[in-house]
């Protein structure tokens, strides 16, 4: 949690993104964002309302037609994906994220391939937040539950220490237990200084923990705010969160 100055160079500046997959079909409609230093920022909105693009689009896996990414005020648009990770990008998609013929600490090295010499000390970060993790290590990640797996997505980004964490739904597809720790956890991540951008189809919980957010609709940012207003904001309620109750 942070409060940003308004002159501060954001860790993220997405200006007036249009990108797509496919020739002449833009996803992104002029899409903007803002994460400053230490922020948790979510992003909800309707389905194929192009929220894992955008976060695409900061990582380079989507084409950008026109519009800029900073990071840190440095023009990254475009950029692929080795050159983000060692630059601080971390993005955790929402499947497919760990490697399951590979141990728990051989995901958590393969985090780190591009800075092996500082293991041990960054898996001291990552067990003092996914402690349970440290005591598995030896372990299959094939082996381990939706909700584990998640956990070992998260330490595997963390291990190159990254400025910003891109998050793509983090909660989707566990257990209402492993829900909440997803959201407990990101929000440790948070705590410990680093700035996260986080999807999440469980809206209303999201804001919740959020400093700021975005409800994106057909490519573009619709409303932003902090959490709260957006919690309380009655067309985006009416709109966006109005099914999934209080
Ligand atoms: N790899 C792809 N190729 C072509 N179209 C895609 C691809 N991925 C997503 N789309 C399209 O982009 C739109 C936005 O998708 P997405 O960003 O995944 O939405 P959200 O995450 O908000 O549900 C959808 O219409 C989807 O069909
Ligand atoms: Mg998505």
């Amino acid at each position: 949690m942070s409060t940003p100055t308004a002159t501060a160079t954001p860790v993220v500046h997405v200006d007036d993104v249009h990108a797509g997959y496919l020739p002449g079909v833009n996803i992104l409609n002029g899409c903007s964002l803002i994460a400053h230093q230490g922020e948790l920022i979510g992003i909800i909105g309707p389905n194929g309302a192009g929220k894992s693009t955008l976060l695409k689009a900061i990582f380079g896996q989507v084409n950008i037609r026109s519009g800029v990414v900073t990071l840190e005020g440095d023009d990254i648009t475009g950029l692929p994906a080795n050159k983000l990770v060692a630059r601080g990008v971390g993005f955790i998609p929402q499947t497919n994220n760990v490697f399951p013929s590979l141990t728990i600490e051989e995901n958590l090295q393969m985090g780190l391939y591009q800075n092996p010499s500082v293991y041990k000390e960054r898996l001291e970060f990552v067990t003092s937040i996914f402690g349970e993790l440290g005591k598995r290590l030896k372990q299959r990640a094939g082996s381990l539950s939706g909700g584990e797996r998640q956990m070992v997505a998260m330490s595997r980004a963390l291990m190159m220490d990254p400025k910003v964490l891109l998050l793509d739904e983090p909660s989707a597809g566990l257990s209402p237990v492993r829900q909440d720790e997803a959201f407990i956890r990101v929000s440790e991540i948070n705590k410990a200084g680093v700035t996260c951008i986080m999807v999440e189809q469980n809206a209303r919980r999201c804001l919740q923990i959020c400093d700021r957010g975005y409800v994106l609709d057909q490519g573009r940012d619709a409303y932003t705010g902090t959490g709260r207003e957006l919690l309380n904001d009655s067309k985006v309620t009416e709109l966006y969160l109005g099914s999934l109750g209080a």
